[in-house]
């Protein structure tokens, strides 16, 4: 070893050391948790090291990134933007930037959400939805509404209000007390083995419920919150549109705010710009964030429909809508997620093209993996297979160590290091494995991520007796 590159092996050991000593790392246990990765650059579908080892970043780095990893077209408009002006106040002023992008929002979401309000992340795009549908019946004199309703398993993100309507997540046990009252309404999720006849007769009974309920309950309901056919962090978990539907237009029945919840789902995950394209009754409110910017930079929108902008209308300031962030609008990140948009808008045949024959890569790998599995590894099991779009995801069973699906299941956590080490980032959620990889991804790409999880679920079975796993308990 020369001394540069002692130099550097140096270098990286200190900035690991300070990461230990200085960086609080989100959603993990720092007592237990491996090294992290150390990452230098990105480009593409790939993240590299200080060594230039690649990566495959197959979950869009938390699911923000649309079109691969410092995309040229995005870089350029923000190198463009920064150079003109980085940031300027949005209340009282406006720019270019914001307004593009908020006209551009509103050609693209579903029709009637032309009312772009920017927050600066996806929880306080639920926040901000969430208290305009309280002040929307303030402002009304409706103050009796004062009941959120919400599917059960659903995430929304970790601000107050996003926990309290996400509460059966299993993420908040110590801010339990601290969350207000929401009710909460069974989710019936299919996969591509489940039994339709059943799932029917299950979501008709929820739609009962739901209606009985509503009878009773209606002037009391300020909201009703969802995410649009998937429940991302609580296992990619699908619905059907058609019974989402049905549940929308129950609420619309009565007039009650519906909050569509696209920060995972938007910007094309499902194989469609917005989820809610998929739907005929449209929300009066949806939230945007993660891949708005191209996964580029924090924004969060929660776009409304007239009939809520129409209701802070009023010549007292007290009915505006008093919420704002300091860095609200900011026009770099204006130009990033404009951008983004814009390759949508070019490249929009392309793109969902590629996503459809992502989806049906999916399928066929899947099937392959389930089969091989079956014939060469029986104690492994994957079950409840799902696909939607990019996204793809199943649980895995090994031997009787079946449903341990909290969040820091060994299972999962095993197959991410195995994952690791054959250089795809999967960041499984307890036993649920899934894919939900940049668009840039090559079919060919999946295959092997594909193969990878074959090698690596037989890894894992190997070392699954092994003392060394047993004591690993709270490995994230
Ligand atoms: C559906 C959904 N809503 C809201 C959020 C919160 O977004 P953020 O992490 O940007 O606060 C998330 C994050 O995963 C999410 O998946």
């Amino acid at each position: 070893m020369n001394n540069k590159q002692i130099d550097n092996q140096t270098e990286l050991i200190n900035l690991l050391n300070d990461d230990a000593k200085y960086c609080w790392h989100p959603f993990t246990q720092a007592q237990t948790s491996p090294i992290p990765l150390l990452i230098e650059k990105a480009k593409g579908s790939y993240i590299y090291d200080y060594a230039g080892k690649a990566y495959l970043d197959a979950i869009s780095s938390w699911w923000v990134n649309t079109h691969g990893h410092n995309h040229e077209y995005i870089i350029q408009a923000i190198q463009k933007q920064a150079n003109n002006m980085a940031h300027v106040i949005f209340s009282g002023i406006t720019h270019q930037p914001a307004i593009k992008l908020a006209k551009s929002l509103a050609h693209n979401l579903p029709q009637g959400l032309e009312h772009i309000f920017y927050t600066d992340n996806g929880s306080t795009a639920i926040e901000a939805a969430l208290k305009m549908a309280i002040q929307y019946a303030y402002n009304k004199n409706q103050e009796a509404k004062n009941i959120f309703l919400a599917f059960e398993g659903a995430y929304h993100g970790d601000t107050f209000g996003a926990m309290s309507v996400g509460k059966t997540s299993g993420f908040y046990n110590p801010f339990k007390s601290w969350l207000f009252d929401v009710n909460f309404i069974e989710y019936p999720y299919i996969n591509l083995d489940s039994d339709i006849e059943k799932l029917e007769v299950l979501e008709k009974s929820i739609l009962d419920k739901l209606q009985n309920y509503l009878i009773a309950k209606h002037n009391q309901i300020a909201a009703f919150i969802f995410e649009p056919l998937v429940q991302g962090a609580s296992g990619m978990r699908i619905c059907r549109a058609g019974f989402l539907d049905k549940v929308i237009q129950i609420f619309q029945k009565y007039n009650i705010i519906c909050i569509a919840d696209e920060v995972m789902t938007g910007f094309g995950r499902t194989g469609k710009l917005f989820a809610c394209e998929y739907l005929s009754n449209k929300p009066d409110i949806m939230c945007l964030s993660k891949g708005i910017t191209g996964g580029n930079f924090p924004l969060g929108v929660a776009a409304a429909n007239s009939k809520i902008y129409n209701a802070f209308l009023n010549n007292d300031v007290m009915q505006a809508f008093l919420h704002g962030h300091s860095y609200t609008a900011n026009p770099i990140i204006c130009a990033a997620a404009l951008a983004n948009l814009e390759l949508f808008e070019t490249n929009k045949n392309d793109i969902f093209n590629h996503i459809n024959d992502i989806s049906y890569t999916y399928k066929q790998e899947l099937d392959l993996l389930i089969a091989n599995l079956a014939k060469f590894n029986p104690d492994i099991k994957l079950i409840n297979p799902r696909i939607i779009g990019s996204i793809c995801a199943f649980e895995v069973n090994i031997n009787q160590h079946s449903l341990n699906n909290n969040y820091g299941s060994n299972i999962g956590q095993l197959i991410r290091i195995a994952m690791l080490d054959k250089q795809v980032i999967l960041r499984p959620l307890g036993n649920t494995i899934y894919l939900l990889p940049p668009y840039s991804i090559t079919l060919q790409e999946i295959k092997e991520i594909f193969a990878k999880i074959y090698e690596a679920l037989v890894d894992v079975l190997n070392n699954f007796n092994t003392a060394d796993f047993v004591n690993k308990k709270d490995l994230f």
